[in-house]
């Protein structure tokens, strides 16, 4: 019988029945005691004169009856009379509490459930709270296993996905700073090693790797003890999400195994979540660029124009360290940057000789177009800005509001550059291409006047690696 049901018994057997068997002791005057299955008295209703301590081998002054639980004896009620009329009631008194302690535990079981069902509902509502694709992969499953901490208590949570490169630990509540798992778990090192081994093996099998792992390793402090469950992402094991123990009594719990199967759904949930946006945004961009090329052919001389420009952007922009969501912009912003064009007349676009006054003006109001076509895609609502100054000049000469220097939005200063850049290097209605040493040339001289310096002269690097020629060569060979 292990220890655990022991002390339950004890503290059962001096409180969970006592007042019946004083009341018994009471009306008949006979003594009564319990023992656990040592021997050893733990409740007693009066002292006896002859007491045996050996359990096989009764006292004939005594009466026994085994106390028993779903067929394990759990210990024995003594009743110190030689009467055998009260042997009958010895043997129906142990019946009875026997049944009350069975009874006792299967209401603490059902108690802990309930209280580990309570948690499974807490954790999976914070769970859906976190679970968002505006966060990326590795906060969200941050979010996700500091949530699962709060759960446990001396254990130490890890999750490893490396093709997100995602390696992340947490300890659990109240695990003590000087536990062996702690030091283990902040050299990393081990745990990544169990996840690294287990990774090949769980993929090779595929639909038929186990659905959890567990094992032991050797801390430096002591043994851990671990169990570990696969993350399938679209059916591939990608990773795992562990936990670790020193206790090697309770390494873990029933309720903590299905804590971490929940962490593992939503975690995969979290990554395929993420890469549906992630598709559904790549199809949205690629759609746009479609339409963008169409508005781009309603000018003759200008088709491609708004591809180029966005990928000599995203090469500046890349160059600058710009990243996650503001690189994104820098994207829709560059690709729609000329959208507005879509409301000039093609006589105007297309006119070969010199632009009247009155016509250049028109020309002049596609930013403030763009941004009035946009308008109502309340998603792109923080890139019209972009749109709107991209033909701003830094040293506030240029149009629709004249703005100057870092009062012109980052993204539209470097639309600026890759704009005026293409717009010289390639042909326009009314003159042929410019050299590569003239576009050079005045981007030079514009550096403080027309562009950001510091945007420029990152639009000459790349140049001079040839990067820009590159995007160019594709171009061609697309057109080709
Ligand atoms: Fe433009």
């Amino acid at each position: 019988m292990s220890s655990q049901i022991n002390d339950s018994f004890h503290e059962f057997a001096s409180r969970g029945c006592s007042d019946l068997l004083r009341d018994l002791t009471a009306c008949l005057g006979v003594n009564f005691q319990i023992w656990n299955t040592n021997g050893k008295v733990i409740f007693e209703t009066g002292k006896s004169a002859s007491v045996t301590t050996d359990i096989t081998n009764p006292n004939k002054e005594q009466i026994w009856a085994p106390l028993q639980v779903n067929g394990e004896q759990v210990g024995c009620l003594v009743a110190h009379s030689a009467k055998p009329v009260l042997c009958s009631l010895v043997t129906s008194l142990a019946g009875q509490i026997s049944s009350l302690y069975s009874m006792e535990q299967d209401l603490d079981r059902l108690t802990e459930q309930l209280a580990q069902s309570y948690d499974e509902i807490n954790l999976l509502y914070s769970f859906n709270r976190t679970v968002k694709p505006d966060v990326t992969f590795t906060e969200a499953a941050n979010e996700l296993l500091t949530e699962s901490a709060d759960f446990l208590e001396e254990r130490w949570l890890s999750l490893f996905v490396p093709e997100m490169e995602c390696h992340l630990g947490c300890p659990g509540i109240s695990l003590e700073e000087d536990d062996p798992v702690v030091a283990v778990a902040n050299s990393n090192a081990i745990f990544n090693s169990i996840f690294e081994d287990l990774l090949p093996v769980a993929k090779e099998a595929g639909s038929l790797a186990p659905v959890r792992h567990t094992g032991t390793v050797d801390g430096d402090n002591g043994q851990i003890f671990y169990i570990v469950i696969p993350i399938r992402i679209r059916e591939i094991v990608s990773g795992f999400v562990g936990m670790f123990s020193s206790n090697p009594d309770n390494p873990y719990e029933t309720g903590e195994v299905r804590l971490l199967e929940c962490l593992s759904e939503e975690v995969t949930k979290a990554a395929t979540t993420r890469e549906l946006y992630h598709e559904l945004q790549e199809m949205l961009f690629n759609t746009v660029k479609g339409l963008v090329a169409a508005i781009d052919a309603k000018d003759e001389y200008t088709r491609g124009h708004s591809e180029r420009v966005y990928r000599y952007s995203m090469l500046i922009g890349e160059r600058l360290g710009i990243e996650g969501d503001e690189l994104q912009d820098l994207s829709w912003s560059a690709l729609l940057h000329d959208v507005g064009k879509i409301a000039i007349a093609r006589s105007i676009l297309n006119k070969p000789g010199r632009l009247t006054d009155e016509e250049f003006d028109t020309i002049k109001t596609h930013p403030v177009k763009g941004c009035k076509v946009l308008e109502p895609i309340t998603q792109l609502e923080h890139v019209l800005p972009n749109i709107r100054h991209h033909h701003e000049r830094f040293d506030g000469r240029g149009y629709p509001d004249g703005i100057e220097g870092e009062a012109i939005p980052f993204i539209a200063r470097i639309i600026a550059v890759a704009d005026t850049f293409d717009a010289i290097s390639s042909s326009r209605a009314y003159r042929s291409a410019q050299t590569l040493d003239y576009a050079i040339s005045e981007l030079r001289k514009g550096a403080g006047t027309q562009f950001d310096p510091k945007i420029s002269s990152v639009m000459l690097d790349l140049l001079a690696e040839g990067e820009i020629a590159r995007v160019a060569d594709d171009d061609d060979a697309k057109a080709a």
